[in-house]
């Protein structure tokens, strides 16, 4: 990774076009979080704070670091988005500086730029990190149990009202992508519980490819659908030979009759055979054939032939059995495949270069950016694998209940709208997984969508159709046919008029650009 260290730094420009208010001591607690200036900003950007604040009385020396940014347009300055970036243990910065900030680094620039599409122009948007470990968000306490964590976020959530208390009357928007989908709801669901003593209103909780669902139903059942939607796209377009394996494996496994159910209405409570509940898909195992070694679950030096695929979707004890989902996506990226699967946009070639998040992590470990936002010196890693790998496998030890079963159908009925959202070219999160989810979920008194979620239509401003959805009963779903994983990367002005359209205003909201 190159560090860019040689040019030098450019007053910010601050524009608000709401100005916030002295906190209520009139004294000046936020003014010591103030962005004076960034390094490479030579243009106009909103008016922002970072640092690292406490969570609070309980939690010790433990600080969450934020970035703040003052909502550009009128109509956004009543609204705050707090954003959540999945891993688990990913920075939230990898949001702002890639995604929908107002400073970004999009595709391979190496430079940050003005995103003329910034998430600031619907609202104010916090970024925070978390949990402890994550980015630049430093501490000691037990980071790898999702209540101390879910707990340690809601608390900080109130020191931070403390220091900006103009914020806690705003529309609250709790909004995630990817891993978010598991705990986030948790945390909405807390702020829920809370509510009198953070004295906040949350009005929505967004999801966007995420996985808030039954996992096996989210990956396994339906990577055949996805793989059939895109069979001629670069990276899944394989030799017959090893397609028909995994359209037998997904038969064998009794899928094809599951995604049958996604019907408008649903008929009824949707089953998939072995009852699987956490990660993995837990069938009846068959008996391996002699010779074979069950922890060989991959390609990686191994051979690539159909019996070896098949063997892998029956047998593999990694990720669990009846698994067509990572048999095919390991199969994708083995170096004997030599293909350039990128399963976060089917259409890009490659796994390393699409996103190319390599500018925006050297511009976070300079020292000039590191003490205008008020970070601790020190390296900043865009997720913390370690931490991310033990969250995931307590996940899995503990199988918290996906938040489709009550969590979320709970927040709905507390009268918080819930968004979810998903590119069509993603194949780490499937669209047709969201699909299987919300047509066995019950929420405002009946199960799933009564109507295909195609009925609304997003254009973009030369008038082509860049998303399509539907909401019923206080939820939503859009998916976006021009991106993958990261939604607002790949479709900026896209997700952009989702969020002022669906989200913050409302479904009937006129539609403004300035
Ligand atoms: C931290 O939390 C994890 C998950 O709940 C638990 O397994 C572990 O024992 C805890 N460690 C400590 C030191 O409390
Ligand atoms: C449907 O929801 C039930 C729990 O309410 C769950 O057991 C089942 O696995 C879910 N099915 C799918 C396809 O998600
Ligand atoms: C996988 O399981 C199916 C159904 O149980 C079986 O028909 C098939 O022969 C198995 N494949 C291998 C390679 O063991």
């Amino acid at each position: 990774m190159k560090f860019l260290v040689t040019v030098a730094s450019i007053a910010l420009l601050a524009v608000g076009a709401a100005g916030l208010p002295p906190d209520r001591n009139g004294g000046n607690a936020a003014d010591q979080y103030l962005v004076k200036s960034l390094p490479q900003v030579n243009f106009k950007i909103p008016k922002s704070w970072a640092g690292s604040l406490k969570v609070g009385s309980g939690f010790g020396t433990d600080s969450l670091f934020f970035w703040l940014w003052e909502a550009e347009t009128q109509q956004g300055k009543n609204d705050l988005i707090i954003w959540f970036n999945g891993g688990p243990a990913c920075s939230s910065l990898l949001g702002l500086f890639k995604i929908h900030g107002p400073v970004i680094f999009p595709k391979a620039a190496t430079k940050p730029q003005r995103n003329p599409y910034s998430w600031t122009r619907g609202a104010n948007v916090l970024y925070i990190d978390q949990p402890i470990g994550t980015g630049f968000s430093t501490g000691t306490s037990n980071n790898t149990d999702n209540e101390h964590n879910t707990a340690a976020v809601v608390k900080w959530l109130d020191s931070f009202f403390n220091v900006f208390p103009e914020m806690r009357s705003k529309k609250i928007h709790l909004m995630g992508e990817s891993y978010a989908g598991v705990f986030l709801p948790y945390i909405a669901k807390e702020v829920q519980a809370q509510k009198a003593t953070l004295k906040v209103k949350l009005s929505t909780l967004s999801l966007g490819d995420a996985f808030w669902g039954n996992w096996a139903a989210m990956n396994n059942v339906v990577a055949l659908a996805y793989i059939d939607e895109h069979r001629l796209s670069y990276g899944t377009n394989i030799p017959p030979i090893m397609y028909n394996v995994l359209k037998q494996g997904d038969k064998d496994c009794g899928f094809p009759a599951v995604r049958a159910q996604i019907t408008y209405p649903p008929s009824g409570p949707i089953h998939i055979p072995g009852n699987p509940s956490g990660a993995n898909f837990k069938r009846n195992a068959p008996t391996p054939p002699p010779g074979y070694i069950p922890e060989r679950c991959d390609f990686e030096g191994g051979t690539n032939t159909p019996e070896r695929l098949a063997y892998i979707i029956n047998y593999t004890t990694c990720y669990g059995i009846c698994d067509p989902y990572d048999a095919a996506y390991n199969y994708y990226l083995s170096p004997s495949a030599n293909r350039e699967f990128q399963p976060y946009n089917i259409n890009e070639h490659g796994y390393d270069n699409l996103y190319s998040d390599g500018a925006y992590i050297a511009y976070l470990n300079r020292a000039d950016v590191q003490s205008a936002i008020h970070t601790p010196h020190i390296q900043f890693n865009p997720c913390n694998d370690d931490l991310g790998g033990l969250l995931v496998s307590n996940d899995r030890r503990i199988q918290p209940q996906p938040p489709a079963y009550t969590i979320v159908p709970n927040l709905i009925s507390q009268g918080v709208k819930v968004h979810i959202f998903n590119g069509i070219l993603d194949y780490v999160i499937p669209h047709m997984g969201q699909e299987l989810v919300l047509q066995n979920t019950t929420w405002g008194g009946s199960q799933g969508f009564s109507r295909p979620p195609t009925c609304d239509v997003l254009r973009n401003s030369k008038g082509q159709q860049v998303s399509q959805g539907r909401e019923e009963r206080g939820m939503s779903y859009y998916t976006f046919q021009n991106a993958g994983h990261r939604v607002a990367q790949d479709d900026p002005e896209g997700s952009l008029q989702w969020l002022i359209k669906v989200v913050v205003r409302g479904p009937n909201a006129a539609w403004a650009w300035s």
